[in-house]
């Protein structure tokens, strides 16, 4: 659990480090890559060991008997969120952009409506659109520095071609844990308008200390007829290469038809991804996630003492994941002039806000899961970077 060993990524085929330079020209000499959505450290030994016996054993053939998977992650989602999962509920994707996809392809047909409240993880709106369906934008209130929804605005919003809800919860990019409250207005939402909820709950465990995370399914069983729940090891425990994530349908309608697009697309599972899950969704798993939580929340902290002192960028508290969302609105400048000074002269990579959909215009998204010594030296380029704002 050390996670402040620097570990060289360079030359590793890794998206975040090797396609710094090629996408925003932020050298690689120095450059701090801080955008896309892994982390810089190692997974417990437990994941690691389990595929090391994978190496060892030296065959790589097909999965088959899935009953210790799926056990473990029933366990999983009982002691670490008090949700009960029944085996049977589970469909193994290639990772959650791909489930996603899937649920777009098994639950509304071409031309439909697909709301997404905005700005919301960029993948949403890319396989929405890519599959024929209308992206249907319900934008974010940006309320006393937070986001919350706007349930008035949504209703009117609506013309009835509607079908699905795609959910991001806890929320990328603007980190919140939305309360029970607002997750009972998303569920009657979804009611009001007949739409499928998609709740992706990949950052579920990444929630910082005095915040909880409520499962979907746990917030109204009236809606379990049209509840599709999305989850995933790869966030929690850095193994996003693996490419596996899991959708948890209880209703048997629903199922149905998402097991008639698995077979009709010939999905399998990936025996890499299984194996790793299988060892992370475990005590040891869940120890790492505690020591993990609370380095992420002292990078934060550090993160946000050092952005916000420096006027004009505000950075949105983090209730859960990574991925801190800064505005720079308060800075007066334009978005070539503000990406400017974060890439060239701060020589940082980051996501750009307006990729994340209506509300995105004036932010930019640092990933903050790495090394304490990265993060400090992130805040003293940008303190840097802005100086005449001082
Ligand atoms: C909300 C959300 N869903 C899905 C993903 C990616 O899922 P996968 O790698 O399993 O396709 C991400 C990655 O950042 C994410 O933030």
């Amino acid at each position: 659990m050390d996670f402040d060993r620097i570990i060289d990524r360079f030359g590793t085929h890794s998206q975040k480090w090797d396609m710094m330079e090629k996408t925003y020209g932020v050298p690689a000499s120095d450059g701090l890559a801080m955008w896309v959505a892994d982390m810089d450290f190692q997974p417990p030994r437990c994941v690691s060991d389990a595929l090391q016996g994978m190496v060892d054993h030296g065959i790589y053939g097909y999965y088959g008997d899935d009953r210790s998977y799926l056990n473990a992650i029933r366990w999983w989602m009982q002691e670490r969120h008090g949700w009960r999962v029944e085996p049977e509920w589970v469909f193994t994707t290639h990772g959650l952009v791909n489930g996603t996809a899937m649920c777009v392809d098994a639950f509304t047909d071409p031309g439909d409506g697909v709301v997404i409240f905005t700005p919301v993880y960029h993948a949403f709106a890319r396989v929405i659109k890519a599959a024929g369906r209308r992206v249907v934008e319900c934008p974010l209130r940006h309320e006393d520095g937070l986001y919350r929804m706007d349930f008035d605005a949504y209703d009117a919003a609506m013309d009835g071609s509607e079908k699905m809800l795609i959910l991001c919860s806890p929320h990328n990019p603007g980190g919140r844990v939305w309360t029970r409250e607002e997750l009972q207005d998303v569920a009657d939402f979804a009611r009001r308008h007949d739409l499928v909820l998609v709740s992706d709950e990949i950052h579920h465990d990444l929630v910082m200390p005095g915040h909880t995370h409520i499962p979907m399914a746990n917030i109204d069983e009236r809606i379990a007829d049209r509840l599709v729940m999305m989850t995933a090891t790869t966030k929690t425990f850095n193994i996003a290469g693996a490419h596996s994530g899991n959708v948890i349908i209880a209703d048997e309608t629903l199922r149905a038809r998402f097991a008639a697009r698995m077979s009709a697309l010939g999905l399998s599972p990936n025996s890499f991804g299984l194996v790793m899950a299988e060892a992370a969704y475990s005590p040891e798993g869940a120890a790492w996630v505690d020591a993990l939580v609370d380095y992420l929340d002292g990078n934060r902290r550090l993160f946000d003492a050092g952005v916000n002192a420096i006027p004009g960028l505000a950075s949105m508290p983090l209730e859960a994941t990574y991925l801190a969302w800064v505005d720079f609105s308060g800075t007066g400048m334009d978005k070539g002039e503000f990406t400017a000074r974060v890439e060239r002269d701060a020589r940082i990579a980051v996501n750009h806000g307006p990729s994340f959909g209506q509300g995105g215009e004036t932010f930019l998204r640092f990933n903050l899961a790495t090394p304490r010594i990265r993060v400090e030296e992130a805040v003293a380029r940008l303190q840097d970077a802005f100086a005449d704002l001082q």
